[in-house]
């Protein structure tokens, strides 16, 4: 569910008009809802009532300090993947011990910066990685606690470019190797082990992966256990999908991942984490466009719109489906027409859909891309000099622009030129 619905023939986020917005601002914008946002983290944080744990929002899915702030509000700890976004987590005043640290290639530098700031744990790959914490930690005088993240190889049955938990993949360790490279861990003066990591791959639609990698986590625990480690917090990583589309998806609901981790991990005692993104920010971002010219070509109708692949790349990139829809909404038994719809970048790639059936447009009529709000902002880029879209948040009547358009002076400027020149 989300706060992007239809009133009295306009599109609204929340109580704000759409065009308003795109009036005030400009196209094209994500605009994000604060209502989305807090009822999605609050399904997680519902759903592991009764086991002691935190949600840690996976901060990669957008990472705008608004949206950090208005869950780090609501209680919301941190997953992130690097400097920045560890930086990023504090500057929007949440606090280290609530940030876990995942990623397969922390520097040490960035292991320093964490360490330096406070952290609730790192979440190691490798055993490389592993001695490179322990010395950091070591010259700082600390203690780094860690989780060790561990690659079940278990098909998640998504994307491949999203996929996780295979073997053949550049994740964690191979969980046959475990044991010793937990023995390895324990070892090493500057680590404290606490528990042990999982994520398995991002939009799974199935529930049956996650049972199975948490099935292997409980058995680990188990054993690793036994040889003497102090297993209390399991960290399961993020990965449950959303609905792009609104009629024929409907992937398992948060409530229903929290009963299986319960099922699988309940009778263990640890304390649970988990790191979801898209679910919590996906369905509430919109990408909002106008239509600059509709072009008839031999056989088809193109839109082609402002937005393009450089805003919002999943569509060229993975071959994602993201329902688009008109911001006034079409009069009821309007014939529809099926439209190739296209940014003005310079390769076929920026083609957000091919022969989507949408009512008729006209150039200036404005167009939503829905579930835009996961992995949109956060992977855009200035290609084609095309400068990175603003972004708006909404809180019922209210909205606020939350990243200003920079102007092609701020762009241009960011480069020098050598003396020689
Ligand atoms: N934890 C770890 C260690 C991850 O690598 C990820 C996502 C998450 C949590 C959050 O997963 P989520 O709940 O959002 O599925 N750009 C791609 C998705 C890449 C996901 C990368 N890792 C896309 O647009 O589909």
């Amino acid at each position: 569910m989300d706060h992007f619905l239809y009133r009295d023939g306009a599109l609204y986020a929340e109580d704000v008009p759409v065009a308003e917005i795109a009036a005030a601002v400009g196209t094209p914008f994500y605009v994000y809802s604060s209502a989305t946002l807090l009822r999605h983290f609050r399904l997680f944080d519902e759903a592991l009532a009764g086991m002691d744990h935190l949600v840690c929002y996976a901060m990669k899915a957008a990472s705008n300090q608004a949206i950090l702030k208005t869950l780090a509000q609501a209680g919301a700890g941190m997953d992130v993947v690097s400097q920045g976004e560890y930086l990023r987590a504090k500057a929007a005043g949440v606090s280290g011990d609530k940030i876990v640290f995942s990623g397969v290639g922390k520097t040490a530098e960035e292991i320093r910066t964490a360490l330096s700031g406070g952290i609730r744990q790192f979440n190691v790959e490798s055993e490389p990685e592993m001695e490179v914490i322990s010395a950091v930690a070591q010259e700082l005088g600390q203690v780094a606690p860690i989780t060790i993240r561990v690659n079940p190889d278990v098909d998640a049955k998504t994307h491949a470019k999203i996929a996780t938990g295979k073997s053949e993949n550049k994740f964690g360790i191979p969980i046959a190797r475990a044991r010793a490279v937990y023995a390895h861990a324990a070892s090493l003066p500057g680590l404290q082990v606490v528990g042990i990591d999982v994520h398995i791959g991002s939009q799974l639609t199935d529930l049956e992966p996650f049972r199975k990698a948490y099935e292997k986590v409980a058995e680990l625990t188990e054993s690793l256990r036994a040889d003497g480690h102090d297993i209390r917090r399991l960290d399961l990583g993020g990965g449950l999908g959303i609905p792009y589309t609104r009629s024929n998806e409907a992937p398992p609901l948060p409530v229903e991942y929290g009963q299986l981790i319960k099922e699988t991990l309940g009778h263990l005692g640890c304390e649970i984490e988990i790191e979801p993104g898209r679910l919590i920010a996906g369905n509430a971002g919109l990408m909002v466009s106008r239509v600059i010219y509709v072009k008839s070509g031999e056989d088809r109708e193109f839109l082609i719109i402002d937005g393009a692949m450089n805003d919002l790349i999943r569509p060229a990139m993975y071959e994602a489906y993201h329902d688009i829809v008109a911001v006034t909404e079409p009069a009821p038994g309007i014939e529809s027409l099926a439209y190739d719809i296209v940014g003005p970048v310079c390769e076929s790639g920026d083609t957000f859909a091919k022969q989507r059936t949408m009512p008729p447009l006209v150039a200036g009529d404005l167009i939503a891309f829905r579930s835009a709000g996961a992995y949109g902002a956060v992977m855009a880029s200035e290609y084609n000099s095309r400068p990175l879209i603003p972004e708006v948040m909404v809180n019922g009547d209210q909205f606020a622009v939350i990243r200003a358009r920079p102007d092609f002076d701020e762009m241009i400027n960011r480069d020098t030129i050598p003396e020689w020149l």
